[in-house]
């Protein structure tokens, strides 16, 4: 499974009319509409329970809604099988997480590796894209300490090695920085931000009210469904024309 990204055209992520419900009359989404276009960078927001995990887990691929499509990257992912669908989110997504989920034991080199396990590439050449990555993170000097060897920002950061070391076409990020103090949580936005202008596609939860101004786009999302979807600097630049 490739994608058909060859197609700048084709959206990363496009959700139409996505609900999401649990037993008890829970409706964590209410009947989403997102498009989210390649080389893109926002912010999702929104009060605590309004949805914002559920929808990046659906556009990750990693839940089914109970109705509407989920398209990622030109393919529906309705008509997938959950064989295909793993397919799809190893070649296509990374995801990182408010609390790093590394593996205790192993060193940082072996974590990243990890996210490369279902690639279908060799020991050596996910090695040597885990350096890389490794190295994209400024742990280049890290490769071989453990978990609890590094601190909360480089743990995050190892765990974005991990996400980037596929070379995904979208990442996903859920609160990154909720675990880290300021200045490890800014060291992580910066990043996010180099990976953007490398090309990366990159969506971040955040209840950071500072991070998610400086984003290009900010979707609001309350009681399931999008309230606002605001692109500043586009209204800016078109306002100057
Ligand atoms: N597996 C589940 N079973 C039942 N209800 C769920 C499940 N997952 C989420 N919910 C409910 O769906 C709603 C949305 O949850 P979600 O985790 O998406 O919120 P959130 O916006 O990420 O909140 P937070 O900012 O606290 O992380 C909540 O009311 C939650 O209780
Ligand atoms: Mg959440």
């Amino acid at each position: 499974m490739t994608g058909d990204l060859t197609d700048p055209a084709t959206p990363v992520v496009d959700l139409h009319g996505v609900t999401k419900e649990y037993p008890g009359d829970v409706k964590a989404l209410a009947g989403v509409d997102l498009t989210i276009e390649r080389r893109e960078l926002l912010a999702i927001v929104g009060p605590s329970g309004s949805g914002k995990s559920t929808l990046l887990h659906i556009a990750g691929t990693l839940d089914r809604p109970t109705a509407g499509t989920v398209a990622i990257a030109g393919h529906d992912i309705g008509s997938l099988s959950d064989r295909e669908l793993s397919a799809l989110r190893s070649a296509h997504i990374g995801f990182i997480f408010q609390a790093f989920h590394l593996v205790p034991g192993a060193t940082a080199l072996a974590n990243v590796m990890e996210g490369l396990r279902y690639s279908g590439l060799s020991h050596a050449r996910r090695r040597r894209q885990a350096a890389e990555a490794l190295e994209r993170v400024g742990l280049g000097d890290r490769t071989t300490h453990r978990p609890h060897e590094l601190s909360g920002g480089q743990k995050q950061r190892v765990a974005i090695a991990r996400a980037v070391a596929g070379q995904p076409d979208l990442l996903l990020a859920d609160e990154p920085t909720g675990a880290l103090d300021s200045a490890s949580g800014e060291a992580v936005v910066e990043l996010l931000h180099d990976l953007n202008a490398q090309g990366a596609t990159i969506a971040v939860i955040t209840h950071d009210r500072e991070i998610a101004e400086v984003l290009p786009r900010q979707v609001h999302i309350r009681d399931g469904l999008i309230t606002e979807d605001r692109r500043p600097q586009a209204a800016m630049v078109g306002g100057a024309v």
